[in-house]
This record gives C-alpha cells, sequence and structure tokens, in this order.
C-alpha cells in the first residue's frame, strides 16, 4: 500500500542510510525527509535518491511548528532523527540540544497527535540509561544521563512516552548503541580516528581508553528502524545493539592496524568530563520481533575505512570547514595538533 513517511534529519549519517533503503525496500513508498542541514547535514549524504520521483527533500526546522506541520500533512509515518549528537559539543556549548533535542521533539510530536498519524518512530540512544555498571541495561532500567546530549535525549524519550500514555499518540522508541559506517560525521569516533590517522595526525584517546561502547553496523541499525516500524507495539521501546564491545584502545589498534599506520599515532589526553564507563544493552525484545544484526564487525569495520579512503572528496571539505571547533577541542583535551612522523 502507497505510504508517505516523513524522516527528520534525513541529511545525516543514520537518515541517509535509511531514506536509501527504504525508498528502495518500498517501490510503492514516498519519502520526505525534513533537516535543516546544520554542520552535521549533507545534501550530497542523498545524492542517489535526487531524481527519484517519490523522494522530496524539506529544508527546515524541526522546531519550526509552521514547516513541520506543512511538512506533515498528508503524511502516514514519522521516523525522528533529527538532533544534535555529539556529546563533546554538548558539554561545549548545550544550547542547541535543548532546543532541538527537547523542544524539537515536543512540535514533532505534538503536530503529530494534530495530524494524527499511523506511526511515530522516536529515535532515542543507550546513553539515556547512563553507565551500566554490571548487567546490561533492559528497556525497563532507569535513565541516567550525564551529558547534556543524553539529558536532552532522555526528554525527548520522555515526552514521547508521555504522547503515547496522554494522547494514545501510536509512538514506538528505539534505543539504538553506538553506531559506525560510510558517510557518519568525522568527528565520532571511528570516522575521527581514520580521517586524522590518514592525514598522520595524533588519535586523541581519553583518559586510559578502556571504556567500552557497543558497536553496531549502520545497516543493522537501518533495518532494526525498518522492523520496529512496522511490526512493533506502540507505547513500547527498544533496544538495539549487535553484542560488539570493544574498548576504545582496541577500536584504535584496529583502525591503525587497517590503515597500516604506527602505534604512535595514539595520544592519551585528558578525560571527557562525566566520561560513561560503558554502555551495554539487553536486545530480548528487538529479537523478538525478528530482528538480528548482520554484519560481521571487522568486515564491516574494514568496509567502513575503505569508504573512507576511497571518499576524501566527502570529508575533506568537512574537515576544513570545522578547524574553529576542532582548534577549541585539542586545545581543551591537549591535542598535539602537528602531525606525526614515523611511518
Ligand atoms: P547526525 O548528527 O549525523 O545527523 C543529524 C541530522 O539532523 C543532520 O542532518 C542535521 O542537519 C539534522 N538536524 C539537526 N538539528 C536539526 C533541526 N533543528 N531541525 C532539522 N534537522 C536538524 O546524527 P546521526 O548520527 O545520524 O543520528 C541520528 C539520530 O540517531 C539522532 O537522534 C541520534 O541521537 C540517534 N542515535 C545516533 C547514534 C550514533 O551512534 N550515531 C546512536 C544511537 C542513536
Ligand atoms: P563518540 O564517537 O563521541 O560517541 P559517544 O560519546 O556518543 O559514545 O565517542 C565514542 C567513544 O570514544 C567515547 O568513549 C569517547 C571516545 N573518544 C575518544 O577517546 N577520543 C575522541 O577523540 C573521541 C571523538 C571519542
Amino acid at each position: 500500500m502507497s505510504k508517505r513517511v516523513l524522516i527528520t534529519g534525513g541529511a545525516g549519517f543514520i537518515g541517509s542510510h535509511l531514506t536509501l533503503y527504504l525508498l528502495h525496500r518500498y517501490p510503492e513508498y514516498e519519502v520526505i525527509v525534513l533537516d535543516a542541514l546544520t554542520y552535521a547535514g549533507n545534501r550530497a549524504n542523498l545524492r542517489e535518491a535526487e531524481g527519484n520521483r517519490r523522494f522530496h527533500f524539506l529544508h527546515a526546522d524541526v522546531r519550526s511548528r509552521d514547516a513541520v506541520q506543512e511538512a506533515m500533512q498528508g503524511v502516514h509515518m514519522v521516523v525522528h532523527l533529527a538532533a544534535e549528537t555529539h556529546v563533546d559539543r554538548s558539554i561545549l556549548n548545550p544550547d542547541a540540544f535543548i532546543t532541538t533535542d527537547v523542544y524539537g521533539t515536543f512540535v514533532m510530536l505534538e503536530v503529530a497527535r494534530q495530524v494524527g498519524v499511523e506511526r511515530f518512530l522516536h529515535v532515542s540512544t543507550d546513553e539515556v540509561y547512563g553507565p551500566a555498571e554490571t548487567a546490561a541495561c533492559a528497556e525497563d532500567a532507569p535513565m541516567r544521563p550525564t551529558s547534556p546530549y543524553a539529558a536532552s535525549k532522555a526528554g525527548a524519550d520522555l515526552l514521547a512516552q508521555a504522547y503515547h500514555k496522554t494522547y494514545h499518540l501510536p509512538v514506538l522508541i528505539v534505543r539504538p548503541s553506538n553506531t559506525f559506517g560510510p558517510r557518519q560525521y568525522p568527528e565520532k569516533l571511528i570516522p575521527f580516528f581514520v580521517t586524522r590517522a590518514l592525514n598522520d595526525l595524533p588519535l586523541p584517546l581519553y583518559g586510559d581508553g578502556k571504556q567500552v561502547r557497543d558497536w553496531l553496523y549502520v545497516a543493522d541499525h537501518v533495518r532494526a528502524l525498518d522492523i520496529v516500524l512496522h511490526k512493533g507495539q506502540p507505547g513500547e521501546v527498544y533496544n538495539v545493539a549487535a553484542n560488539n564491545e570493544r574498548t576504545n584502545l582496541e577500536i584504535t589498534h584496529k583502525l591503525l592496524q587497517i590503515l597500516g599506520k604506527p602505534e604512535a599515532l595514539i595520544q592519551f589526553v585528558q578525560d571527557r568530563p562525566a566520561h560513561d564507563r560503558r554502555y551495554a544493552l539487553n536486545t530480548d525484545k528487538i529479537r523478538a520481533l525478528g530482528w538480528q544484526p548482520q554484519a560481521d564487525f571487522d568486515t564491516a569495520l574494514r568496509e567502513t575505512v575503505r569508504w573512507y579512503v576511497q571518499n576524501r572528496d566527502w570529508w575533506e571539505p568537512i574537515l576544513q570547514q570545522q578547524t574553529e571547533y576542532r582548534q577549541f577541542v585539542e586545545q581543551w583535551y591537549g591535542v598535539r595538533g602537528q602531525t606525526v612522523s614515523g611511518r
């Protein structure tokens, strides 16, 4: 059946993968991307969709009720991904996290309620749980966010739950773990380190580098969004992770090995404030819907690195644009700015 799907944040990393996936998988769907094209948004991420008559792009902000109202007319399903997403930026300057992640989500929910959409998939994050102490967090674990990013996402997550309980809006929530793959903005660990290593720049590992993240390949993440959107139970929350727990140090060693770069590039720097030691999720619920990860972690990591090696024209202009932020972060963490010789 023909459906109109609205994807917010579709010009970003995960949103662009989801847009291309839905257009391909559901030939009867129309996909509308609403994106403000912040520093993290990039029309080039949607190049493969341009020219497709079932694809529409709206340059708009989720904080603008008028724009969201216009975008949601005739829409059956919403996938809300638009957000400020980088923890370090949220520590440096939290304002946009509050306005976009919390208030922007409120606008999306409020308009969805008025329009009466069939499904509203809210993309939250595992970071809302805060650090996992021993056991993996199930969906009913308490939220203990520690960064302004995680706290703003927790606020959005709770609002989404409230809209289901109060107004019976058919809200579904996913809480995915750290995701990686092609087209991820080069400020997040994996693309940041790959692009820096390719330029022989030091790789700043925060603290002792023994923090653990559970890595999820973007193709598996997108299939999880598809399954929850179509098969999830409204009002329910679904964790998404692939059981690839690795320390940051292990990831860094692997990247250097794949790239054939020296260990001398590793630079231990001061720790991130309130740095969560480990994220770990129980994923029984989404697996019961029929989802399971397909990617082999090492293969997916090699593929991702290969994409960055082959697509310098995608990331080099980005690195030039963000020199101010880079300099700030380098100063803040005490990172060496100069290249490291001795390959
Ligand atoms: P991203 O930073 O790559 O992209 C975010 C997109 O949102 C960009 O295209 C940006 O232009 C757009 N945007 C930002 N503010 C906006 C606004 N006010 N109005 C409209 N558009 C706006 O993010 P991502 O990594 O693709 O993450 C997408 C979603 O998934 C986010 O909600 C994030 O919290 C969640 N998530 C990400 C990860 C991960 O590891 N990347 C893991 C779990 C959950
Ligand atoms: P990041 O990609 O920022 O994701 P998140 O903070 O949302 O998990 O960071 C992943 C891990 O890598 C996190 O433990 C912080 C660490 N990290 C570094 O050690 N150095 C860096 O330069 C960056 C960007 C991250």
